[in-house]
């Protein structure tokens, strides 16, 4: 033992000194800082000539940049622009003039694969490019996972795409529109789940969860054994109703809305047509595998956002839950009857488990929405 402990020590200072040489010599090469690209592009005048006498703005927002996921996640100008590995201040302009394009997929790999096998990879065969930075944008990524249903459509594909001119057999195309995130039909081997925000009561309106947890006077650690008193990690229907009750005690009177949405993966990508969901039974029925995850929705100070398990029970408990609509089986004639009647229908039928999902009349919804459109 004590042999080797002798024996390791020069072989550490030796390697510790050539650690420090490769240190060195790589530093140079490696950091080109964001503020020596920034003398430049931080110029908004900084522009050029296109070849058809359009002119390029060069120039971008550091503080945007600042706020965007990567620049978070110390994603540098060089990480991106890949192929500038040094300035030369020689020549007028300090790297080549032409660089190549940026390719999201060298770190987002699984994303490129999935977006490989898309619709709109394919519309490349007909000569249209839709790149990751047609939906994302590029200087200012930021993460979606914090936002509504309407939010995220906003921002991928309404900025294209018109549902209401399609989808010719879908019945309430507002609520399916703006409740049903698109991918969860169009990319349906992308993992989905309901999730429920806090809605106040007294002032119609979202509320923050972090509003309700100072209302509380806790944080979310505190919260969670607050509330989930057998400690399963999940939230009970009999939990859930404390935690209202516990709520309502301190002048918090919310009820919950739900939306269906795609998790946050890559498989999100995979836009399809053919396989598109269209069966209504599918989404529709009180045991639909649609309903299987429900999660309660946090977003914390910090940006990020929390998914806290609750029980599927829980949009059957009332504070899901406006009204009251009986269970049935009498979905197979969902066929037969003809669309003005499929609402009431479905309302009797699905609507004994999703009907708790619809928490706020359809008018109030229709102005939230509208707000939303107005704010994006
Ligand atoms: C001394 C000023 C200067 C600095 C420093 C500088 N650039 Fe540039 N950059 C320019 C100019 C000028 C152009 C336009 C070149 C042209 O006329 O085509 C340009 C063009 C570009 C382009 C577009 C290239 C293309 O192919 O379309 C990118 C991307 C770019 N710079 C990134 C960077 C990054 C990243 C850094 C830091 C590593 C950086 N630049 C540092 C002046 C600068
Ligand atoms: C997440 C990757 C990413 C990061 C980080 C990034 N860029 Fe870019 N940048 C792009 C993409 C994508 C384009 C669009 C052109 C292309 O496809 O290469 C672009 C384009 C540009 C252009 C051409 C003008 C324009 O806006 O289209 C300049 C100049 C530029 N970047 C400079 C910078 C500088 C300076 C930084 C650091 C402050 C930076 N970029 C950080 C991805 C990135
Ligand atoms: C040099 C590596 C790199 C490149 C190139 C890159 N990214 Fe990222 N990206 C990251 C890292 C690191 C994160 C933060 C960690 C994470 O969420 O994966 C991130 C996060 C993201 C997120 C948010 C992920 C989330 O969890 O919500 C999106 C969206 C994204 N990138 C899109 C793009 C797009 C679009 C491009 C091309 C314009 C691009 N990225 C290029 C490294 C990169
Ligand atoms: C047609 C629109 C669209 C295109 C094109 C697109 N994305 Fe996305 N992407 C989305 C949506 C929608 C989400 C989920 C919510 C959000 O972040 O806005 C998402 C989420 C992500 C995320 C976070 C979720 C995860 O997988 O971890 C990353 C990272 C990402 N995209 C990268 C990319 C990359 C890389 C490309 C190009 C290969 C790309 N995206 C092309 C629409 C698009
Ligand atoms: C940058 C614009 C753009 C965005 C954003 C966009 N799309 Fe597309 N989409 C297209 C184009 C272009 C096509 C190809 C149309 C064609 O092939 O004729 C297409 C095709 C489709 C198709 C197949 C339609 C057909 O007739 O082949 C579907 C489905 C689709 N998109 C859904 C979506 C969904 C869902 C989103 C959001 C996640 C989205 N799109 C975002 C431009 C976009
Ligand atoms: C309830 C499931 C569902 C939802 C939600 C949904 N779609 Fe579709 N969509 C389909 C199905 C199924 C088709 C194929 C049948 C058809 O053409 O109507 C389709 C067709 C399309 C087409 C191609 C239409 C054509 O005639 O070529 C586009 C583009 C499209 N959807 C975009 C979207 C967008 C964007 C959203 C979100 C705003 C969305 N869809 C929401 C199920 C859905
Ligand atoms: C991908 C799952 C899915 C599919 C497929 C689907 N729906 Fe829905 N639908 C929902 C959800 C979730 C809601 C509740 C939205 C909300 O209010 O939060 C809903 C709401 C409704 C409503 C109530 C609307 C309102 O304003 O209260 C009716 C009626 C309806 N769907 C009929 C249909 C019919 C008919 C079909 C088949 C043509 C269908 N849905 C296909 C998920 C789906």
């Amino acid at each position: 033992m004590r042999k080797g402990a002798y024996m390791k020590k020069p072989y550490i200072i030796v390697h510790l000194f050539l650690s420090l040489c490769l240190l060195l010599l790589t530093v140079p090469c490696l950091a080109i800082e964001n503020d020596e690209c920034m003398d430049c592009h931080g110029d908004p005048d900084l522009t050029r000539m296109e070849s058809q006498g359009v002119k390029q703005n060069l120039s971008l927002d550091y503080r945007k940049f600042q706020y965007s996921i990567h620049n978070i996640n110390g994603i540098a100008c060089v990480d991106c622009h890949s192929d500038i590995t040094e300035l030369n201040f020689d020549n007028e302009v300090p790297h080549a003039l032409s660089i190549k394009s940026v390719d999201c997929s060298t770190c987002h790999e699984e994303e490129g694969q999935a977006y490989s096998k898309s619709v709109h990879m394919q519309a490349a065969s007909k000569g249209m490019s839709i790149k990751c930075s047609a939906c994302h944008g590029y200087h200012e990524v930021m993460p979606g996972d914090r936002l509504s249903v309407l939010e995220r459509e906003n921002k991928s594909c309404l900025k294209c795409h018109n549902p209401f001119s399609l989808h010719a057999w879908l019945p309430q195309k507002e609520t399916h529109f703006a409740y049903v995130e698109c991918t969860v039909c169009h990319a349906p081997d992308s993992p989905r789940h309901i999730h429920l925000r806090f809605f106040d009561l007294v002032k119609k309106d979202f509320i923050d969860s972090t509003d309700i947890l100072t209302s509380l006077g806790t944080d979310l650690e505190g919260f969670l054994p607050l509330i989930d008193t057998d400690n399963s990690g999940s939230f009970s229907a009999k939990e859930f109703e404390s935690m209202v009750f516990i709520l309502r005690k301190r002048g918090v009177h919310v009820t919950f809305h739900g939306e269906l949405l795609s998790e946050h993966q890559p498989l999100i990508h995979q836009v399809t047509l053919g396989n598109a969901e269209r069966d209504c039974q599918d989404c529709h029925l009180p045991l639909s595998p649609f309903f299987e995850a429900v999660t309660l929705f946090f977003n914390n100070e910090d940006g990020t956002v929390t998914h806290i398990n609750v029980d599927r029970e829980v949009l059957q408990t009332y504070a899901v839950s406006n009204f009251n609509v009986p269970g049935g089986t009498r979905i197979r004639e969902l066929d037969l009857i003809g669309v003005a009647l499929v609402a009431g229908a479905i309302l009797g039928i699905g609507g004994h488990l999703f009907g708790r999902i619809l928490t706020i009349p359809y008018r109030k919804r229709r102005k939230l929405e509208e707000q939303q459109k107005k704010q994006s």
